[in-house]
């Protein structure tokens, strides 16, 4: 498809009240008025690329989507700068990765350039929607799915490529407060092979048990450890996971069974840029639980596009409760929220170039 494609234009002759009370959005509960669309079939390639009203959509009963989770997904955020304008946070990683994540699926891939055209014309359209407090940002899900009415297992030939809109606050309730985390033993999130490095949907079905068990025993999330030896720390919750031991700043390496974060990456840019001593390698829980007995253990804390730095205040592991560093934000914890919130919503200077205005 070429960049230079035209987007068609349908405006709502509707549009929604936007929620009165930003302090109240929590995350994932409202959407815009409008959503981009286009279409990918055999043959023909991707196509006919709209902006429309938001609303749902037909799809066949046998779609295989619905069927056989051939769907791909990103998120990334729209911020309202303090002068009034809209800027997003790297989003062409975003799109490179939504192009992995094809990649893996077997779903054709898209022009990364177009898609962030697309992407910023929608923002641009809803630009009102972003809201305007502490914590909150406008999330944008783009996301591909197989819409074939087919039953047989086989790639689709037959897609749409859809982008959505959110108006959010926090994504967990605490915000930045420390949560606290159980090590899960009985399920694993993916493994290595597997689809564990790029974001579909299965990863995050197959994490819905062990974080609905997690919340009945009071816990907010889970510390995923690996598939096969069930002793290499993965992710925590939807998140990449950091440790501070003895200085020393460890998130486990990307391998293939976790994902490459791109709060991951700005943290470990900026936490190396600020000279702290940062090792992307394997980390087992013993090495953390080890730590923590020598008292060693500075801080733990998960990163993400949702929750940005989600501090670890507490960590069970069987029947052993770790608290660290006092069930407090930490030093580094908050010093990565502040500059990265900071950044993103051009409150502080952006040396590294990434966040692109929305014109
Ligand atoms: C993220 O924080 O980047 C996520 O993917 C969380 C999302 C599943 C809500």
């Amino acid at each position: 498809m070429s960049t230079a494609q035209k987007i068609e234009i349908i405006r709502t002759n509707n549009p929604k009240p936007k929620p009165a009370d930003v302090s109240k959005l929590g995350f994932g509960n409202y959407f815009t008025d409008h959503m981009f669309i286009m279409n990918y079939d055999e043959g023909k390639g991707w196509h006919s690329p709209r902006i429309v009203p938001y609303g749902p959509l037909s799809l066949d009963p046998a779609a295989m989507c619905l069927h056989y989770g051939q769907e791909v997904f990103e998120g990334l955020k729209a911020y309202r700068t303090p002068d009034g304008e809209a800027v997003l946070f790297r989003p062409d990683r975003n799109m490179a990765r939504l192009n992995l994540s094809n990649e893996r699926l077997c779903i054709p891939l898209i022009d990364e350039e177009f898609a962030l055209k697309a992407l910023k014309l929608l923002v641009k359209i809803e630009k009102n929607w972003i809201p305007d407090g502490e914590g909150t940002s406008l999330y944008i899900r783009p996301f591909i799915i197989a819409t074939d009415p087919h039953i047989g297992v086989r790639p689709a030939s037959h897609l749409l490529f859809i982008i959505i809109l959110s108006p959010v606050g926090a994504y967990y309730p605490q915000g930045i407060n420390p949560v606290n985390i159980y090590v899960e033993r009985k399920y694993v999130r993916t493994v290595r092979g597997g689809t564990g490095y790029v974001k579909t949907a299965g990863n995050y079905a197959a994490s819905l048990k062990a974080q609905d068990e997690a919340y009945s025993q009071g816990y907010t999330q889970v510390l995923w450890l690996d598939g096969v030896e069930r002793k290499y720390i993965e992710e925590v919750g939807t998140m990449n996971v950091f440790f501070k031991i003895d200085g020393e700043i460890i998130t486990p390496a990307l391998q293939g069974s976790i994902l490459g974060g791109i709060t991951r990456m700005s943290c470990i840019e900026l936490l190396r840029h600020w000279g702290y001593r940062v090792s992307e390698r394997p980390i087992t829980l013993d090495e953390v639980e080890k730590a923590a007995e020598r008292g060693l253990l500075e801080e733990a804390f998960g990163t993400g596009t949702a929750a940005v730095i989600s501090p670890i205040g507490e960590l069970k592991v069987d029947d052993r409760n770790i608290v660290i560093n006092d069930n407090k934000i930490g030093e580094v914890a908050r010093r990565l929220y502040d500059t990265l919130t900071g950044i993103q919503t051009c409150r502080i200077d952006d040396p590294f170039g990434w966040v692109v205005k929305i014109d």
